[in-house]
């Protein structure tokens, strides 16, 4: 098969929001450290009636309808989700009610865990099925669902939640470079989860800033190795046209784009002119750990970066800055952000991808984007996804009533035997939710 990558897509994420502007003032932090410091507008939360399941089974089913995919066509189901309900049922199973109806029991795939980390390992799974012998013809179906919340204190506004469905087979709009693709895994305490009564991480903020950049670099050399290597000529940050970037918050994915740039500086790339080699030669000698501390440095590569960043990064904000850290759906949603901006003028395109996962794990892969044939075109997927429209049908709470959330969800998170209050009037129709957790912990979802 040629041109193996993602067909079709859809997003889903909670019609429930709190400004960031108000949490700020709600929280007592200094005005603009959410906005401007993290970079943050507004963020989504799952209410008690919504959760990673009812997320997912909300966009699988809304991607096969609108796409018109008979359930019987999916031969592999990948989940990618750090949301722990199950410490042995996989999210996927629960996905099942939906292809047992059709008759359809014969689908691989099981769910993949490491942080954000884990739709990009479903996602691999399923475009390497797609390649492989084991292969029958049919399509794969990645799904990257998760609720981020966090304890009171600095990190809770990068929070979010959200589920993200990507079709997989051959001759794909959004097709994958495999052969470029740069990895980097190592074994760090940044962000973990070990409290396992809990829903929120143990998170070393700090540590987990430098670790995403670190990995960041050596992914980044590898994918530019391995481009050399292949296309015989060096590459820097302008041989692709969009760089779509994990999005805890976006004051990092600016960092980090700016961060690209510096490796250039140092690779002696084209990207850089005289006056940009002028502004960076007073960091040459930095050596690595230095680098990653220099505020100096930190200022003079966004500069530098800041006409890239405006047209190869800033298309892929949107989606992230106003629902937050969707932990494995994160980095996807930044790519609809893409999508739902320049679908138009996309064909022909490089984009460059960079997945992190604390812990951790991370690569930078690419596609080539073509134009697609309906339903699987850019045009379609822009307007099946309908982010606009979701984006406006929000309704903001105020921060004591997210606040409140947060305190009920802590105490039904691991719980059983309670019903839900069953209120879906701010759920669109379609949409799934959680009713009942009976004496056994067995989930009960109605649909609207
Ligand atoms: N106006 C403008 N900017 C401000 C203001 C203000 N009033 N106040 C602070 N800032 C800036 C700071 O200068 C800083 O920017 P800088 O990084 O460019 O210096 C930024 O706002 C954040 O302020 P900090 O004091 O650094 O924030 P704090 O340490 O309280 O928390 C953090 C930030 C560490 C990111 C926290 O939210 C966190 O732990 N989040 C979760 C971890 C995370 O997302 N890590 C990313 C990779 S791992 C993953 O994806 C989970």
């Amino acid at each position: 098969p040629k041109n193996v990558g993602i067909l079709a897509m859809e997003i889903y994420f909670p019609p429930t929001c709190v400004q960031q502007e108000a949490m700020e003032v709600h929280d007592g932090a200094s005005k603009g450290k959410y906005t401007i410091g993290l970079g943050q507008d507004c963020m989504a939360f799952c209410t008690e009636v919504e959760d990673v399941i009812s997320m997912s089974l909300t966009a699988v089913t809304s991607l096969l309808e609108k796409y018109g995919i008979d359930p019987a066509q999916i031969g592999r189901l990948e989940v990618g989700s750090e949301t722990v309900i199950d410490k042995s049922k996989s999210i996927k199973t629960f996905l099942m009610q939906i292809f047992e109806e059709s008759g359809n029991t014969d689908i691989e795939g099981v769910d993949s865990t490491n942080a954000c980390y884990g739709g990009t390992a479903a996602l691999f799974n399923c475009v390497n099925w797609v390649e492989s012998s084991s292969w029958d013809g049919r399509y794969g179906l990645v799904v990257c669902t998760d609720s981020a919340v966090y304890a009171e204190g600095p990190a809770r506004p990068t929070g979010g939640a959200a589920a993200i469905v990507m079709l997989i087979g051959p001759d794909a709009p959004i097709a994958f470079e495999s052969k470029f693709r740069g990895s980097h895994m190592s074994h760090v305490y940044d962000f973990y989860k070990p409290d396992l009564a809990s829903e929120y991480p143990v998170v070393d903020g700090k540590l987990s800033q430098t670790c995403y950049l670190m990995a960041l670099d050596s992914c980044y050399k590898r994918f530019c190795h391995k481009y050399e290597k292949l296309e015989g000529k060096q590459f820097s940050v302008v041989d692709a046209d969009y760089f779509v970037f994990h999005s805890p918050y976006n004051k990092l994915v600016q960092k980090s784009f700016a961060r690209l740039l510096f490796n250039d500086f140092s690779r002696n790339a084209s990207s850089i002119d005289e006056a940009a080699k002028e502004k960076l030669a007073p960091f040459s000698t930095l050596t690595g750990d230095e680098s990653y501390q220099s505020r100096d440095l930190e200022k003079a590569t966004q500069q530098v970066a800041k006409p890239f960043y405006d047209t190869k990064v800033q298309p892929a904000t949107w989606v992230p800055k106003q629902v937050g850290n969707m932990y494995t759906a994160s980095l996807y949603a930044a790519f609809v952000s893409l999508i739902h901006n320049k679908h138009s003028s996309l064909a022909g395109q490089r984009v460059v991808m960079f997945s992190y996962g604390s812990g951790l794990s991370a690569t930078m892969f690419s596609f080539q984007i073509r134009e697609g044939q309906h339903p699987f075109s850019l045009s379609n997927i822009a307007t099946v996804m309908n982010v606009g429209g979701k984006m406006k049908s929000r309704h903001e709470f105020p921060p004591e009533k997210f606040v409140e959330t947060m305190k009920l969800m802590e105490h039904r998170y691991g719980a059983k035997d309670f019903v839900t209050s069953k209120d879906c009037s701010l759920l669109s129709p379609g949409t799934y939710y959680l009713t009942e957790v009976d004496s056994m912990y067995r989930r009960f979802y109605a649909k609207k």
